[in-house]
């Protein structure tokens, strides 16, 4: 990541937006290949793959613990592949170094599971919003496998983790809806023997428990009121396995409402993830009354995947249920750039989790739009917005704290105000949607270093 700010603004479109766009790889899945692929026998091919920061952190990470990761270069304009040469179950090796898992939450708390049932000592760190992030929900579960962590005060980064020779098997449920958790559980419990079964109360992305099974581990999956149950038989050998990488649902809701947005556009982005557990944020949108279409619903590499036409238009103001959450957990900041252009009341509900994101996502959104002239309230966990369609004053610079998600929202936010927007530091984009900037460009959109 480049160490100096790299402001940006953004400004009403003197058109409208339109093209046909393919996004970046989804950083879920992603992540997963390359680690599942380091814990597999024989050589994963991924294609694909975010070449983000984030991604990449992932990627070296699992060079220092004995995998061999190998990039070969775009030839056919679709990305490049990646191979991975795994070590096998239990096969990581000590690495020499301290890792340093960037600015990626994701990362830090997988990899801590894959650690805890390593008989290795590793000490990981990150950047300042990761060291700022907590890692005691993740410490905590996977101590009783026999893993020993000293972390700093509060559970933060930089922590030293010796995990257990001979790991036990994990039983637990998770107390915030976090696929974050449930993975490093699961991850965890690859390299114990027995049974594992994490409890999920709410329902989150399941791009672990399918990546498991593709790579050929036995997975039960039980429903449970809203939520889920899954075991994981331990000690399989996981079988190298190819994987195709979809385009990440959440780095295309930029564009998407980006093209609601701009009076006149109509835009394409083909080949996005739609993973039910995964799709919050088009239901929500389906709600206002926006006009996205999806097309030639397919499936590739075990996801389901689609091609969205989103087309502007007149939005309304909804109240988003709480139980909808961990389906567009990283969502909220871009649908509140769309709620502040739909007429009448939005209100989001139950965004606690938001506060541990790469930054507090709560007040950080709330501050954007005030900033910009519109009216919010945090209540509790619950977010309101008063849209002013066509009347958003913008003229404020955004401060985006280390936040990839704040600064593309904000972004976006800009093609739709009256005056341009500004964001402190665009850099951070590069963690989850590399050429963003020339990608919104290239469909009619003004962005130009502030
Ligand atoms: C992710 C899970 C979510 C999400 C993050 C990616 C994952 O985090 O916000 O961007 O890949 O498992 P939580 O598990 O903390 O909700």
């Amino acid at each position: 990541m480049d160490a100096a700010a790299h402001p940006l603004v953004a400004s009403r479109p003197t058109g409208p937006l339109s093209g046909r766009i393919t996004v970046p790889g989804d950083k879920s899945i992603s992540h997963r290949a390359l680690m599942f692929g380091a814990l597999a026998v024989g050589e994963t091919r991924i294609t694909g793959l975010l070449e983000g920061e984030d991604v990449l952190r992932t990627a070296a990470a699992m060079r220092a613990l004995g995998a061999e990761v190998a990039h070969e270069a775009d030839v056919s304009g679709h990305g490049g592949i990646w191979r991975v040469a795994g070590r096998g179950v239990g096969g990581l090796t000590e690495p020499t170094d301290v890792l340093d898992m960037g600015n990626s939450g994701t990362a830090a708390r997988l990899l801590c599971g894959i650690l805890a049932s390593h008989d290795l000592f590793a000490v990981m760190t990150g950047d300042a919003s990761l060291r700022g992030r907590p890692m005691r929900r993740v410490i905590d579960p996977l101590s009783a496998c026999g893993a020993r962590f000293t972390a700093r005060d509060g559970g933060r980064l930089p922590l030293a983790v010796q995990g257990a020779r001979d790991a036990l098997p994990l039983e637990y449920r998770v107390p915030v809806p976090s696929a974050q958790v449930k993975s490093a559980v699961l991850l965890c419990g690859l390299n114990a023997p027995g049974i594992t079964r994490v409890e999920e109360p709410e329902a989150t992305r399941d791009h672990s428990e399918n990546m498991l099974r593709h790579f050929g581990a036995s997975v039960q999956v039980t429903l449970a009121g809203a939520g889920r149950i899954i075991e994981l038989h331990g000690q399989p050998e996981l079988v190298a396995a190819d994987v195709v990488v979809p385009g990440d649902p959440s780095s295309a809701a930029f564009p998407l409402v980006a093209a609601l947005l701009v009076p006149g556009s109509r835009l394409t982005i083909t080949g996005v993830g739609l993973n039910p557990l995964r799709t919050g944020l088009l239901a929500t949108l389906a709600e206002m009354g926006a006009d996205i279409q999806i097309e030639n619903r397919r499936v590739e590499g075990g996801e389901p995947v689609g091609d969205l036409v989103a087309t502007h238009g007149t939005l309304k103001a909804i109240t988003v249920p709480p139980e909808r959450a961990p389906s567009m957990i990283d969502e909220y900041p871009i649908l509140a750039v769309a709620a502040a252009s739909a007429e009448g009341t939005t209100r989001m509900c139950g965004l606690k989790e938001l506060r541990v994101k790469e930054s507090d996502r709560l007040s950080a959104t709330a501050a954007m739009l005030t900033a910009n002239g519109v009216r919010v309230e945090i209540e509790g966990d619950d977010l309101i917005v008063h849209g002013i369609p066509g009347r958003i004053q913008g003229g404020a610079t955004v401060t985006t704290h280390m936040d990839h998600r704040l600064a593309m929202s904000a972004l976006v936010f800009g093609l739709a105000a009256n005056a341009p927007i500004a964001v402190d530091d665009a850099a951070f984009i590069d963690t989850s949607f590399p050429g963003f900037t020339a990608l919104m460009d290239g469909i009619g959109a003004r962005l130009t270093p502030a």
